[in-house]
């Protein structure tokens, strides 16, 4: 049976979350330097909107790392597929994510980027999903809390599939 569509969020009230989030950053970071790196491939529409809702400059890099086969639950064995190539030492990094499920990737990020001594490192996610979480990772940003289910759409994906979808939704099988 094809899995249902259940809509969670619209493009409306993403573009606003996404905007009340670049407002809090920008303030947040006012004149420090600031490096965004986002994780492919889903956090690249999130981040995409969210560089366009600041008001301070940035730079931007990407990171890449592989867990998830086509399921829909973490493999907890992580890969990094592409590191960064900004210099972040010194600086103050935020890491994008598109969503902080067991909170294993992001652990493995963190460590990764900490060991390159930025100033600061924080992670803003898209969406924070806590039921599965089994690591303390703190999230600083997040646009958008939730406990359960698989979400598709806005960079989100299942087996590659609905990234590329305006609205985030849930997946139902
Ligand atoms: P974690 O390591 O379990 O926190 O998983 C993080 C990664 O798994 C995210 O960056 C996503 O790529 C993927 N993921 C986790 N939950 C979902 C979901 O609900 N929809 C789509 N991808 C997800
Ligand atoms: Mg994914």
């Amino acid at each position: 049976m094809k899995p249902e569509l259940i809509p969670v969020l619209d493009r409306q009230t993403i573009a606003q979350l996404v905007c009340d989030l670049g407002a809090k950053i920008s303030e947040d970071y006012r004149g420090r330097p600031l490096v965004l790196i986002g994780v492919l491939k889903g956090a690249f529409i999130f981040l995409s909107d969210l560089v366009r809702s600041l008001q301070i400059p940035v730079e931007i890099d990407f990171i890449q790392v592989a867990s998830y086969g086509s399921g829909t639950a973490s493999s907890g064995e992580i890969r990094l597929c592409k590191p960064v190539d900004v210099d972040v030492r010194n600086k103050d990094v935020l890491l994008v994510e598109d969503i902080v499920d067991t909170g294993l990737t992001l652990q493995f990020l963190l460590d990764y980027l900490s060991a390159m001594e930025p100033a600061s490192l924080n992670v803003c996610a898209m969406i924070d999903k806590r039921e599965r979480r089994r690591t303390g990772v703190s999230i600083a940003y997040a646009a958008h809390r939730t406990q359960e289910g698989f979400l598709v759409g806005y960079g989100l994906d299942y087996d590659q599939k609905y990234r590329e979808l305006p609205e985030i939704y849930h997946l139902q099988f």
